[in-house]
């Protein structure tokens, strides 16, 4: 589906979410640490967390993403926000596209919903799920850092509360890295979803970091910073 008012097509399937959103929140709450920065997201999806990272003054922006058409509709975006010649993005499997390479800003809304991929409420398979453990690539993302992190250089990315944090903590700790949570925000779980969540995490979270009213769910849902220790 696209906007027909709009120059930028915008596939449905890659809209924005609640974790976009509070992503750049996040990242405009500190925007001066933005300007002039090396910056890279995994998992580049339409290109909008790029966009405003363009718009905060980014030196450069990288994107990967394993899907061809987010690929193209982020070159598109950015492009027509007249930041096409600061900007490449690549098609591929996590770290792959960039390996040896270093950014000062490494943002990351992953998939890492615990539940096997599959497609719900129009989004792909591989939007989501993140295995049964939410963490297939989480984990890769969180030891790859250090490989491509430059000197000074952070990452802000998005991190279910029901998705194990102290093992997140002690991954990137192993690494010389620390994490802290910048910001935290509800997110609304639709029923689709919290149908196909791993039945032994709905357990043992639901009233910690699910809040369920009626028939309505909501999940604590973190904007973590890691950077050096
Ligand atoms: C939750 S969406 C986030 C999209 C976008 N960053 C945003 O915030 O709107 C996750 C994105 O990761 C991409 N993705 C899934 N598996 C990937 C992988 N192995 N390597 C790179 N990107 C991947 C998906 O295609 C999707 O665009």
């Amino acid at each position: 589906m696209f906007d027909d008012d709009k120059r930028v097509p915008m596939p449905a399937a890659l809209r924005p979410s609640e974790y976009t959103a509070a992503l750049i929140q996040a990242l405009r709450l500190q925007a001066g640490r933005v300007r002039g920065a090396d910056a890279l997201e995994i998992g580049s999806g339409s290109g909008v967390v790029l966009a405003a990272l363009g718009a905060m003054g980014a030196a450069s922006l990288c994107g990967v993403d394993i899907e061809a058409d987010a690929v193209a509709s982020g070159e598109l975006l950015l492009r027509d926000l007249g930041h096409g010649d600061k900007a490449q993005l690549h098609r591929g499997d996590m770290w792959r596209p960039v390996a040896g390479r270093r950014f000062d800003l490494i943002a990351a809304n992953l998939p890492h919903f615990p539940m096997e991929p599959v497609e719900v409420a129009g989004r792909r398979p591989t939007w989501s799920a993140g295995g049964a453990d939410g963490r297939r690539l989480l984990d890769p993302f969180l030891t790859g850092l250090t490989e491509h992190l430059a000197t000074g250089g952070r990452a802000v990315i998005t991190h279910n509360g029901f998705v194990d944090m102290e093992r997140s903590r002690a991954l990137v700790a192993g690494a010389g890295l620390a994490l802290a949570v910048v910001l935290t925000t509800l997110v609304h779980i639709p029923e689709e979803k919290l149908g196909r969540m791993t039945p032994a995490i709905l357990a043992a979270e639901d009233g910690r970091t699910i809040h369920r009213y009626g028939p309505y769910a909501f999940a604590d849902m973190h904007i973590v910073e890691i950077a050096a220790a």
